[in-house]
C-alpha cells in the first residue's frame, strides 16, 4: 500500500516555527556550506537562490561577504521575517514568500543552495524538485548543498531520508555530477549522514 503523507503547506511550516518544532535549525551557517561559499568569487556576483531557506543563515553569510544577488524563498513568513530582522539591510525584494515549485526562471540563477529543504518535501515531489532546480538554473549553473543519506524510519512528517542511489536517479537527467559523496565536515549530529552534492546543469 502506498504511504500517504499530509500536505506540508505554509500553515504546517508556520505552525512548526510558532511551536518551536524547528530541530533542523543550526542557528548558524553550517561548515560544508561555509567552506563552499568561501571559495566563490564575489567579483562575479552570481545570482544565488536558497529555496526553503528557513532562517537563512547562509543568506546572511553571503550578504555579509558582499554577494548582492542572493534570493531566499520560503512559504513560511516567520522564516523570512527572521532574516529581515537579523539583517535589516538584506534587500526586501530578495525575500521571496513563494512556493519553490512556482518560482520563475527569468532571469535564471547561477547557483542554487540546498540544505534540509529536499528532506522537508513530500518524497513524491523529489523528481519535481530536481526538474525545478534544473529549470531555474542557467546552463552550466550549479546546484550544491547537502542531502540526508540516512533512513529516518517510517515517519509521517519531515525530515524524510533516502539514499545516494535513490537521489542519483532524480538528478541524472538534468545534471553532471561533480561531487556526490559523504560530507567530511558536517555538523556533529549529522556526521556521516549527509551527502555533499555539487551538480552542474547540463
Ligand atoms: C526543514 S526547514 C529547513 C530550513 C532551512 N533550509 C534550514 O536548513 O534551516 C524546511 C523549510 O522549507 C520551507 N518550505 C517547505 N515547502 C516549501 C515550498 N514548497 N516552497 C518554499 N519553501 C518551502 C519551510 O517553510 C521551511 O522553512
Amino acid at each position: 500500500m502506498q504511504t500517504v503523507f499530509t500536505d506540508f503547506d505554509a500553515a504546517y511550516w508556520q505552525a512548526r516555527y510558532a511551536t518551536g518544532r524547528d530541530g533542523w535549525d543550526a542557528h548558524a551557517i553550517t561548515p560544508p556550506l561555509q567552506a563552499y561559499f568561501d571559495q566563490l568569487d564575489v567579483a562575479r556576483q552570481p545570482r544565488i537562490l536558497i529555496p526553503g531557506a528557513g532562517r537563512a543563515y547562509e543568506a546572511e553569510y553571503l550578504h555579509q561577504r558582499g554577494f548582492r544577488h542572493v534570493f531566499v524563498a520560503d512559504i513560511a513568513p516567520e522564516a523570512l521575517a527572521a532574516l529581515a530582522q537579523r539583517v535589516p539591510d538584506f534587500p526586501k525584494e530578495h525575500l521571496l514568500l513563494a512556493d519553490f515549485f512556482g518560482l520563475p526562471n527569468d532571469p535564471p540563477y547561477d547557483l542554487i543552495v540546498e540544505q534540509t529543504f529536499f528532506c522537508a518535501l513530500n518524497p513524491a515531489l523529489r523528481p519535481a524538485y530536481a526538474r525545478q532546480c534544473a529549470h531555474l538554473l542557467r546552463p552550466g549553473g550549479t546546484l550544491m548543498g547537502l542531502l540526508f543519506d540516512t533512513d529516518f524510519g517510517s515517519v509521517q512528517e519531515p525530515p524524510f531520508g533516502g539514499s545516494q542511489e535513490e537521489y542519483r536517479a532524480y538528478f541524472t537527467p538534468y545534471f553532471e555530477f561533480r561531487h556526490f559523496e559523504t560530507a567530511t565536515n558536517s555538523l556533529k549530529p549529522r556526521q556521516g549522514r549527509e551527502l555533499f552534492i555539487c551538480l552542474k546543469k547540463k
